[in-house]
């Protein structure tokens, strides 16, 4: 049995699980690497010395692979439910020979349940989430009063949430709800819209697939304060 068949999963994933059927080889990584790189909240040491890095809705991981790969001492936590996306990042561990990667392949918000209620990340990463257009979705957004506090109380003094998005009013619905919490985070960025160097942030499926469909994305670095 797989998280995603848990008892407990709660219906925040309002997104697809799958898409198509994985490849044979791919199928092997699923049911082989997975399990020794399965993220457990209950046996895992939280207070570790390494650096630690939760990236949200990873999608093809070809983002958390890449900071994997710069940053060999720090620890990251992918979480991202959609199979398809978890199995490409899966052939990049393989291909990489990536070992400080944990996947929790399930909904984000049943792993900020479990996580302890202290500061354990230097940084987070939200990008290009799903915008959820449509206003009776909203409430799907992950940018929420609820989730932007409790990352706030995850994150170390001075930790950095990055987070970017090629949506227009998702941009502002994330600054008006980031500002709004203003004792809680500031925004470092002088010019939201200036791409940071690929070499620290690279673009990942979703950013490319909005530029060439002619979306300007944004990108904002936002510091926890207090
Ligand atoms: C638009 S895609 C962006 C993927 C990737 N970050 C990129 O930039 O290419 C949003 C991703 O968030 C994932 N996602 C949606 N809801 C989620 C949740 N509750 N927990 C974790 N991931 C989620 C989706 O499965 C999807 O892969």
């Amino acid at each position: 049995m797989t998280h995603l068949q848990t008892e407990n999963h709660h219906p925040k994933v309002f997104g697809r699980r799958k898409a198509r059927p994985l490849k044979e080889q791919t199928q092997e990584l699923y049911d082989n690497l997975l399990p020794s790189i399965r993220f457990n909240p209950d046996s895992f040491n939280w207070d570790t010395q390494n650096k630690l890095v939760l990236e949200i809705g990873f999608g093809g991981g070809e983002h958390l692979a890449f900071q994997a790969l710069q940053n060999p001492n720090t620890h990251f936590i992918g979480a991202e439910p959609f199979i398809n996306g978890i199995a490409s990042l899966l052939k990049l561990i393989e291909e990489y020979n990536i070992n400080n990667i944990s996947i929790w392949d399930d909904d984000v918000h049943l792993l900020l349940d479990k996580a302890p209620k202290k500061e354990v990340f230097d940084r987070a990463y939200l990008l290009f989430a799903d915008p959820w257009p449509k206003k009776r979705h909203h409430n799907r957004r992950f940018i929420q009063k609820d989730n932007i506090k409790r990352i706030h109380e995850l994150l170390k003094p001075g930790g950095h949430w990055y987070i970017a998005t090629d949506h227009v009013t998702y941009r502002e619905w994330i600054l008006e709800h980031l500002n709004a919490s203003d004792a809680l985070f500031t925004q470092e960025r002088s010019d939201i819209y200036a791409r940071p160097p690929e070499a620290q942030w690279p673009k990942t499926r979703y950013e490319e697939k909005g530029a060439r469909e002619g979306r300007h994305s944004a990108y904002m670095t936002y510091k926890k304060i207090n």
